[in-house]
């Protein structure tokens, strides 16, 4: 891709939900312009596969499988890269579910408290321990993955929107509390982009109405301006930029990259 480096040579970037969609892409990106890589999933095949492929690549990464919801487990995590390489410099957490697309009265509760626990509690989680790294280097950017659904009312995903407009609320907080410390906290709100987790969605929504993957992409794209869902890379270009040096002034914003969805 086209001057993606944005000065990450010798950053130390951790990336939650690494191995697929936009986590996987963006390590792919960092690690292309230099970038040390903490990566973490729950997939630990996917993980595996896309370290070794990293690092085959000349990359030093530090990749290991365990939920962002696991406190003791992410401060470890984030301890190994301090341990090896002395600091963090950007964090992405970016791993979360959805939920299917359910009335709020059909999620079962058990649902409803998984995709907080993942979408919102995980975030906190990374948080908790990025910030305190970044506070002693006084610098870090941390981007949490939010979502269009983190600023509008979205139909059909209640507890996906509670948990990623809980996103957007901790990261205005978290802003707040560190910019003196030139620590950025941003997240970035896309709308449907052709991600595994979207493609999944695709499927459900074209056997629902006997239609194709890309005619269901027409179908969930109806209210979006630019009427498609978008190429990952597109979001994961302004992730990157969002992160980078050169966006020194970008604190505590909900970023939307999603075809003009929310402006209308
Ligand atoms: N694709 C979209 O259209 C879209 C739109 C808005 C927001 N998002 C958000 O973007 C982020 C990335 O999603 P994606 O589209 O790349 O989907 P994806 O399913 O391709 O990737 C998500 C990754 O997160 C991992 N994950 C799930 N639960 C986890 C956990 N408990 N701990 C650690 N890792 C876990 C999965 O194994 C997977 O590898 C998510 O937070 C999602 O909500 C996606």
């Amino acid at each position: 891709m086209a001057d993606r480096d944005h000065g990450f040579d010798g950053k130390v970037v951790q990336i939650t939900g690494a191995a697929s969609g936009f986590g996987a892409m963006a390590a792919a990106d960092f690690a292309r312009a230099g970038a040390k890589l903490l990566l973490s999933d729950v997939n630990e095949a996917g993980l595996q596969a896309l370290s070794r492929q990293l690092e085959a690549q000349g990359a030093e990464v530090i990749a290991q499988a365990f939920s962002v919801t696991d406190d003791e487990t992410m401060g470890a995590h984030i301890g190994a890269a301090v341990a090896r390489w002395g600091t963090l410099d950007i964090a992405l957490n970016n791993a979360g579910i959805g939920n299917g697309v359910v009335k709020l009265q059909d999620i079962p509760l058990e649902d409803y408290d998984r995709v907080m626990e993942i979408n919102a509690k995980g975030v906190f989680i990374g948080m908790r321990h990025q910030i305190p790294v970044m506070t002693r280097a006084k610098t870090g950017a941390i981007l949490n993955t939010a979502s269009a659904a983190g600023l509008v009312g979205s139909g059909h995903l209640s507890a996906y929107a509670a948990s990623k407009h809980a996103v957007v609320g901790m990261t205005k907080a978290a802003a707040d509390e560190v910019a003196r410390d030139n620590i950025r906290v941003n997240a970035i709100c896309p709308s449907f982009a052709a991600t595994p987790m979207v493609e999944t969605m695709g499927d459900m929504v074209g056997a629902a109405h006997g239609i194709s993957r890309e005619d269901a992409y027409k179908r969930i794209s109806a209210r979006v301006p630019m009427r498609r869902v978008a190429d990952p890379a597109e979001v994961v270009q302004a992730m990157l930029f969002i992160v980078s040096d050169a966006n020194s002034f970008m604190t505590g914003q909900a970023i939307s990259v999603d075809g003009g969805l929310t402006a209308v």
